[in-house]
């Protein structure tokens, strides 16, 4: 699936991925799943070159093993985290693998199919290359196509990322969470929280069909199309039999999620984006001494800023707000590998059920059409997977 220019995509053949050193694997792809990351690059905002091969979500069978992996073999099922790693430098072997220092030569960090973030050949594809194979291929049971397939795509990337934004936020039990996104990454951010004890989650958002899946997963909807998210939690959180005495004034969240990023609709007009909206909600509806965790990208460069944008990425954010407040803010891309395993046991328990998420399947051929609906939000697309 290679990117040819803003909002066209298509299926080319390309040189088959081959073992380059000694530590790499291929791996033939049986799942891809694709993102909104995917969409920043398909909007032509994140300086994505014709030709790249899209796609960072990926769940295959090794197909060839370099002479110096030791843990994979050919033939054992894999998936590989978004954001490849070495395991050995010092970040790696803090757990901060999306810091790695030695997969992007001059920068820290790296991903498949993703422009600026390293030489790494896209994951929508029918074999992926993966460097440093011991560290990056995480063993899972059963065979291609059954009954976990769905679920374990998702531990590439967006579960993993929802996880992360609950780290990032701190939620743990008894907390209150307001999730803003419902796509793939937010929900998964509601479900985590749900996980981790959260009492109360909302998750905010304009789109029915989106909200009605947070609902699934034991969120409260908030449709911003009905007026101001915050005083909506608010009003929800007094209703029944009110804020108990003395806490009439902790009426927002404890924890508050940004799962949409810098391509974020301004809450005025739909049709617009304000990079600046999450970030003026959140910091309006989390509570005195309350944490934000940012999980939605903000880019580096933008190629076409909206209005209150900035092409060089700074933001006039509410600063004071936040300080009078005493807010903790986290941010950044998802450590995967911290998470993947433990992710991978609720799946195979049956506590945890990312793959609620997943709306459309399809062959490679049919992502053209998928980048189309999901650009568009239509047809009811959250997360498609493609079957190379
Ligand atoms: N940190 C990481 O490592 C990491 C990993 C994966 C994805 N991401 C990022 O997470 C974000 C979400 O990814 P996704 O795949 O779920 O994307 P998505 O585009 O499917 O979902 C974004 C959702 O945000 C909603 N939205 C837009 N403006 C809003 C607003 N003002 N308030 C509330 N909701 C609003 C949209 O309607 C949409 O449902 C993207 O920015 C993506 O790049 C980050
Ligand atoms: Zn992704
Ligand atoms: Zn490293």
């Amino acid at each position: 699936m290679v990117y040819e220019g803003t909002r066209r995509v298509g299926v080319h053949e390309v040189e088959d991925a081959v073992v380059e050193e000694p530590t790499d694997v291929v791996v033939r792809i049986t799942s891809s799943a694709m993102c909104g990351t995917d969409l920043h690059m398909y909007d032509g905002r994140t300086g994505a070159r014709p030709g790249l091969v899209l796609g960072h979500e990926p769940l295959g069978v090794v197909e060839k093993a370099g002479p110096a992996v030791t843990m994979v073999a050919p033939g054992d099922r894999v998936v590989m985290p978004t954001h490849l790693y070495c395991g050995v430098c010092p970040t790696c072997a803090r757990g901060l693998t999306a810091a790695c220092t030695r997969v992007r030569p001059g920068g820290f960090g790296a991903a498949y199919g993703y422009a600026g973030m390293g030489p790494y050949r896209g994951a929508q594809a029918e074999l992926l290359r993966v460097p440093y194979a011991d560290a990056n291929c995480m063993p899972l049971p059963g065979s291609p196509g059954d009954a976990y397939e769905d679920a374990f795509v998702l531990l590439a990337d967006a579960f993993v990322t929802g996880w992360h934004a609950c780290e990032l936020a701190g939620t743990g039990p008894g907390d209150s969470v307001a999730v803003f996104g419902a796509g793939a990454v937010g929900l998964l951010a509601a479900h985590s929280a749900v996980l981790r004890g959260a009492a109360e989650v909302y998750v905010v958002d304009h789109l029915p069909e989106r909200l009605a899946v947070a609902a699934d997963f034991g969120a409260l909807p908030v449709d911003t199309r009905d007026g101001d998210p915050g005083e909506q939690i608010r009003s929800l959180r007094n209703s029944g039999g009110g804020m108990p005495p003395g806490e009439a004034g902790l009426d927002g969240v404890t924890c508050g999620i940004d799962a949409v990023g810098f391509q974020a609709r301004s809450r005025a007009d739909l049709d617009q984006e304000d990079p600046r909206q999450v970030i003026d909600d959140l910091a309006a509806i989390v509570n005195p001494t309350g944490r934000i965790g940012v999980a939605g990208v903000f880019a580096a460069h933008d190629a076409h800023p909206a209005p209150h944008g900035h092409a060089d990425g700074t933001l006039q954010v509410p600063w004071a707000v936040l300080f009078d407040k005493g807010v903790r803010v986290g941010f950044g891309r998802t450590h995967d590998r911290r998470y993947t395993r433990l992710l991978r046991d609720l799946i195979l328990t049956g506590r945890a059920e990312p793959q609620r998420v997943v709306t459309h399947h399809g062959p490679l051929e049919d992502a053209p059409a998928f980048y189309t609906a999901f650009d568009r939000r239509e047809d009811g697309v959250i997360k498609a997977v493609l079957h190379p």
